[in-house]
């Protein structure tokens, strides 16, 4: 496989692309290929971008000089997207459909038709220096996104250009990503398409709205996990499980006539009651089925409208499968799965922050002032704390998946 590498690093790297093929979760995936890529070149940043419409989408961003700083973290969330030609060192390769090696991004020879765009660089007080930028190529040489290395570093945590051995490997992981990528790509779209059909009945749970939920889940978990010392192998597991698993969180809903669903005037409690089911409906759906996020996931369904002083639905349930009227003794506080008390702030956020069919959202102010009264009524207080430790990335999230 890749010759001119000692014993030790083909077995690291064999070992990595053993644990590649275990991942479902896109974004785990692309964080893993570029966190691998970049471990075996010493680098201190990185990008993914894939292909979508026929332009080049950014989908994932490290980069370690900018995680230290807690205001740098909002950079990891981008949304920009770029043309493949040859005007960026990106576009060329996907263009071009081979590696390319840049030592210093600002002493470009003026002959090469691509430019470095400092606009990055400007805004979050970044220097990029070298630049290693390979292809993603899936079966029958179809291309489907690049990666890019940047700034490799020496003893001194200088940047330095790339050596060629750093060409070999990033290469290797890009080429054996590129199916896994594909995989996961299918994985990420199916589960959109099940949102999309609880869509068509409830016009509140859009691929947006899904988005987000899950991208501010995975963040809130994984500050209150480094709070709490957790390793980072077990952030990274829970990170591939939770964000889909939030996704799904009101997936019920597709159980529940439509009719009520959109009915905007005030509801019997009847109909109120036929609304709650779908947390119960939406748990049942992932009961007993094999996939890696199916308990998470029916364990959010069932927990996402629970609340840390007890009066949240549908309380203890003895038998999700038993159908009974009478609801369950309030669940309280840390009796409500950790998952569900992070997507019930995560969802009832973004609720707040979306415009709906019968309200406009609400202005910035009044959701925080309403998160922080509702600390230990609603919602888990120490979470409602981690939340604003990362307003900034929840904020970067926020604009990465707008509604326009
Ligand atoms: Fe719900
Ligand atoms: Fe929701």
């Amino acid at each position: 496989m890749i010759s001119g590498l000692n014993k030790n690093k083909v077995a690291a790297i064999l070992e990595i692309t053993e644990d590649l093929n275990q991942i479902k979760d896109i974004d785990s995936l692309l964080d893993r290929v570029l966190l691998a890529a970049r471990r075996f070149s010493r680098s201190d940043a990185g990008s993914i971008y894939l292909l979508e419409n026929q332009k080049l989408r950014i989908n994932y961003v490290q980069n370690e000089t900018l995680i230290q700083k807690e205001s740098g973290k909002k950079y990891l969330y981008q949304n920009h997207a770029i043309d493949i030609n040859d005007k960026s060192m990106a576009g060329y390769v996907a263009m071009t459909k081979k590696p390319l090696i840049i030592a210093d991004a600002y002493k470009l020879d003026e002959s090469l038709p691509y430019g470095f765009n400092r606009s990055f660089d400007q805004h979050a007080s970044y220097h990029t220096r070298s630049v290693l930028t390979v292809p993603l190529i899936a079966s029958q040489n179809r291309l489907i996104g690049v990666m890019q290395i940047i700034n490799s570093l020496n003893d001194q945590k200088e940047a330095v250009p790339f050596r060629s051995e750093d060409e070999l490997v990033v290469a290797y992981f890009a080429n054996h990503a590129a199916g896994c990528i594909e995989k996961a790509k299918m994985t990420r779209e199916i589960i959109l398409r099940m949102i999309s059909i609880a869509e068509m009945r409830d016009p509140e749970e859009t691929g947006n709205h899904v988005n987000r939920v899950g991208a501010y889940s995975i963040e809130i978990y994984s500050k209150w996990a480094f709070n709490h010392n957790v390793n980072e192998a077990e952030i990274k597991k829970i990170r591939d499980v939770l964000r889909i698993a939030a996704m799904l969180h009101d997936v019920g809903k597709v159980a529940i006539s439509d009719t009520l669903l959109k009915k905007s005037g005030p509801l019997s409690n009847e109909e109120y009651f036929q609304i709650q089911r779908h947390a119960i409906l939406g748990a049942r759906l992932f009961k007993n089925s094999t996939s890696d996020w199916d308990d998470m996931a029916s364990e959010i369904a069932l927990n996402h409208h629970e609340k840390w002083d007890g009066s949240g639905y549908p309380g203890k349930v003895d038998d999700i499968f038993c159908e009974t009227r009478a609801p369950g003794l309030g669940k309280k506080g840390c009796e409500i799965p950790l998952f569900a008390r992070i997507v019930a702030l995560a969802d009832v956020y973004d609720a707040l922050t979306s415009q709906r069919i019968y309200k406009d959202c609400w202005p910035e102010e009044k959701v925080i002032r309403y998160l922080q009264e509702q600390k230990g009524k609603h919602f888990d207080p120490e979470l409602v704390d981690v939340f604003f430790s990362i307003y900034e990335v929840i904020r970067a999230i926020q604009n990465k998946y707008g509604d326009n």
